[in-house]
C-alpha cells in the first residue's frame, strides 16, 4: 500500500520529495482511506499545505485553507527582519495596519515576536474567507483582538481583522480604520497579467486570483498605498511602510513611494535567494 502511494507521488514529485511528503501525510492521516485521498489530491497538483492544513511561519504554525494565499518563506524572512528592526515597548506601543492580510501571517508573527503590550495590529482584506482564516489563526496563536475604538493601553499584543478594500479611494474613511499608524505592512497582489498567465496550475487552480493578480503591470496596489501614505494624518512621522514586491518591481515601487507618496528615504531588502523582495519607506 505505502509503496503504491509512494510511486504515485514520485511520478510528479521525484523520489526524495515523494518520500518526505508521504511521511508528513502519514503522520496526519487518521485512517488509510484518508491517506489515499491525500495522495490523490497531491498527485493532481494541490499544494501540500492545503492538504496538511497548516504551514510553519517563523515559530508559528498557521492554518491554511483554499483559496487563501499560503504564507511564503520569503514573506516570513522579511517579517522576522522587520521585527528585529522595530523598537516597540509597552511604554511606547505601536499601531500597525496590514493591507491584504490573507491568513494574518504578517501581523500575527510581529505580535508574536515583539514584546507583549507593544503592538496593536489591524489586518484588512477584501476576502471573507481570508478574514475567517486570519481570525482563526489569531485564536490558534493566542493573540486577542483589541476592543474597537478603545484607547486603553493593552497588556497584550492584539490583532483585529476587518473586511475592506484598500483600492477604494474612500478606504481611509472606513470607521474601522484608525489612523495614524506607526507601521504599514503589505504583501499585495503583484503578479502582472503576462506572468499570471504563466503561473503553474498548482497556484492558479487553488489560490485566489484576487490574492495574486496586481493589475496589468502588477503595480496597481502600490499606487493605492502611496495614495494612503500621502494622506494627512494617516501615518505618524517616523513611520515605516514595508512592502513586499515581485520580480523586478523594487525600483518601480521605490519610485512610486518617492514620487507619489513623497517619501525621501527608501531601502530594498533582498530575500534569502538574493532577489530584491521588500521595499522599506521611512517617513
Ligand atoms: C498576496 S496576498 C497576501 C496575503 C498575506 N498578507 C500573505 O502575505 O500571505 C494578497 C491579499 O490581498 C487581498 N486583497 C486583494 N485585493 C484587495 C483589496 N482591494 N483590498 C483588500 N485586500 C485585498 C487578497 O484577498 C489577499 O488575501
Amino acid at each position: 500500500m505505502a509503496s503504491k502511494l509512494l510511486s504515485i507521488l514520485a511520478t510528479s514529485l521525484g523520489p526524495t520529495q515523494a518520500r518526505l511528503e508521504l511521511k508528513w501525510m502519514q503522520q496526519q492521516a487518521r485512517h488509510p482511506a484518508q491517506l489515499t485521498e491525500m495522495v490523490t489530491r497531491r498527485s493532481r497538483g494541490e499544494p501540500l499545505q492545503y492538504i496538511l492544513g497548516s504551514q510553519p511561519f517563523g515559530p508559528l504554525n498557521l492554518l491554511t485553507r483554499p483559496p487563501v494565499l499560503i504564507p511564503r518563506p520569503e514573506t516570513e524572512h522579511w517579517v522576522i527582519k522587520l521585527a528585529d528592526r522595530t523598537s516597540a515597548s509597552p511604554t511606547s506601543p505601536k499601531s500597525l495596519l496590514d493591507l491584504g492580510t490573507g491568513s494574518g501571517c504578517i501581523p500575527l508573527l510581529l505580535c508574536h515576536l515583539l514584546p507583549q503590550g507593544s503592538l496593536r495590529t489591524h489586518g484588512v482584506d477584501i476576502s471573507p474567507q481570508a478574514l475567517d482564516l486570519a481570525k482563526e489563526n489569531a485564536a490558534v496563536c493566542g493573540i486577542p483582538p483589541s476592543s474597537p475604538g478603545s484607547c486603553a493601553r493593552n497588556t497584550r499584543n492584539t490583532f483585529t481583522a476587518t473586511l475592506g478594500n484598500f483600492l477604494d479611494p474612500m478606504f481611509s474613511e472606513d470607521a474601522t480604520i484608525d489612523p495614524p499608524y506607526d507601521i504599514i505592512t503589505c504583501n499585495p497582489p503583484y503578479i502582472p497579467w503576462h506572468e499570471y498567465l504563466k503561473l503553474p496550475r498548482s497556484v492558479t487552480a487553488y489560490e485566489d486570483p484576487k490574492a495574486l493578480f496586481g493589475g496589468p503591470t502588477g503595480l496597481d496596489f502600490y499606487h493605492a498605498i502611496a495614495h494612503l501614505v500621502r494622506q494627512t494624518n494617516f501615518i505618524r512621522p517616523g513611520a515605516v511602510v514595508a512592502l513586499e514586491v515581485g520580480h523586478n518591481q523594487a525600483q518601480d515601487v521605490e519610485r512610486i513611494m518617492r514620487v507619489h507618496a513623497h517619501v525621501r528615504d527608501t531601502e530594498i531588502w533582498p530575500d534569502p535567494w538574493g532577489k530584491q523582495r521588500t521595499v522599506l519607506a521611512h517617513l
